[in-house]
This record gives C-alpha cells, sequence and structure tokens, in this order.
C-alpha cells in the first residue's frame, strides 16, 4: 500500500479530486491532510470525506523536526501539495528526496516564485494579454517553483476571460491531470 500525505492551505477542491480518486484504489490512500490553517476550507472536506486532518503551526513545521517525524512515522511514499503556500524547509526536502511534489497554476517558469499563488497568477496572466495559460507539476526544491518539471498542460485564453475565467479553466485541468500525475508517479517509484 502507497500512502500519501497531502499538504493544503485553503479551499481543497484539488485535495477533494486527490481524496475520491484514490477511494477505491486498494493500493494507494490518502493518509492524512496537513494545514497551516485553522480555517481552510479543506478541514471541512475532509470531516466530510472521512480523511484525518491536522493542523500544525509555523514553529512546528519551521523550527521542530514534529512533521518530519509524523510523515515518517505514516510511513509516507508521497508528499503532495495542493494548494499549499508556505515554503517547505531544507530539512523536509532533504528526509523525502524527490517524494515531494506541487502542482502551480501556471505554465512555469513563466508567473512562478515567491508571492505567485492562486488568484494573482490569474491576476497576471490577465495583465500580460496572454493567449495560453496551464498548470505545472513539479518536484519540490528549496526555491519556490524551481524543482524539475513532471507535466505540464496547457489552456487558451479568450480576450473576454478575466481572472475568475482562468482560474476556473486552470482549476479544471488541474482535477483532469493532477490525480493521473500522482498515480503514475506512485506506480513509476516502484
Ligand atoms: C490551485 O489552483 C493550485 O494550483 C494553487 O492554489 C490553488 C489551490 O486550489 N497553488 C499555488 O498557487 C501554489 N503556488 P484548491 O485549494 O481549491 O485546490
Amino acid at each position: 500500500m502507497k500512502k500519501i500525505v497531502l499538504f493544503a492551505s485553503g479551499s481543497g477542491s484539488n485535495a477533494e479530486r486527490i481524496i475520491n480518486y484514490f477511494k477505491e484504489d486498494p493500493t494507494v490512500a490518502v493518509s492524512c491532510v496537513l494545514t497551516n490553517k485553522k480555517e481552510a476550507k479543506v478541514l471541512e472536506r475532509c470531516k466530510r470525506l472521512k480523511v484525518p486532518a491536522i493542523y500544525f503551526n509555523r514553529e512546528a513545521f519551521y523550527t521542530s523536526d514534529t512533521i518530519i517525524n509524523f510523515l515518517k512515522a505514516q510511513d509516507t511514499d508521497l508528499i503532495v501539495l495542493a494548494g499549499f503556500l508556505w515554503k517547505i524547509p531544507a530539512t523536509l526536502i532533504a528526509a523525502f528526496p524527490n517524494k515531494i511534489i506541487n502542482i502551480h497554476p501556471s505554465l512555469l517558469p513563466k508567473y512562478g516564485g515567491k508571492g505567485m499563488y492562486g488568484s494573482h497568477v490569474h491576476q497576471a496572466v490577465k495583465d500580460n494579454g496572454e493567449t495560453e495559460t496551464g498548470i505545472t507539476i513539479h518536484y519540490v526544491n528549496e526555491n519556490y517553483d524551481e524543482g524539475g518539471v513532471i507535466h505540464q498542460a496547457k489552456t487558451q485564453l479568450e480576450p473576454t476571460d478575466g481572472p475568475l475565467e482562468i482560474a476556473e479553466k486552470v482549476h479544471q485541468l488541474e482535477y483532469g491531470h493532477f490525480p493521473n500525475v500522482i498515480a503514475s508517479l506512485l506506480k513509476d517509484h516502484g
């Protein structure tokens, strides 16, 4: 049995798709969801979906080994950042080499880096008059949005698309691609 731990900071709509995708799979389990936001909507989703969810604070994440020890104790095979907005500490990356992946709502290297998340990305895409955007699923390293690319997918934009329409198109791409990419990574890792 392969075990996934999801990290999410917000709504958690990707987390929900991933949980549902693996629900009937006897070889993969989403063992829990970790969040850095006490009020995150992902917590309601976890309750409804009956997946354990745990809140942690900045101190636990950056100045202790609590999270690393927890992830090891869970026998975590893959850590998936699904709308998680804090930088991953070097100690966590070193403890799980090539086992932490992130989804970013643009075609990296465009629109990546600190401060580029969620609606900020879609607004910048709109402001620059892009005719396409997309998603990037990538390994996590110590710099925001710079780890090796695993998978990208594109969507076309209309001149009338505003940030909300762009966000919706990007979310649909995410739902269609992210669970599949996770499944094939778990297979490839044996
Ligand atoms: C997703 O679009 C994800 O790509 C983005 O946050 C959204 C979370 O939505 N992540 C980033 O911007 C990371 N830099 P969700 O909480 O509904 O899954």
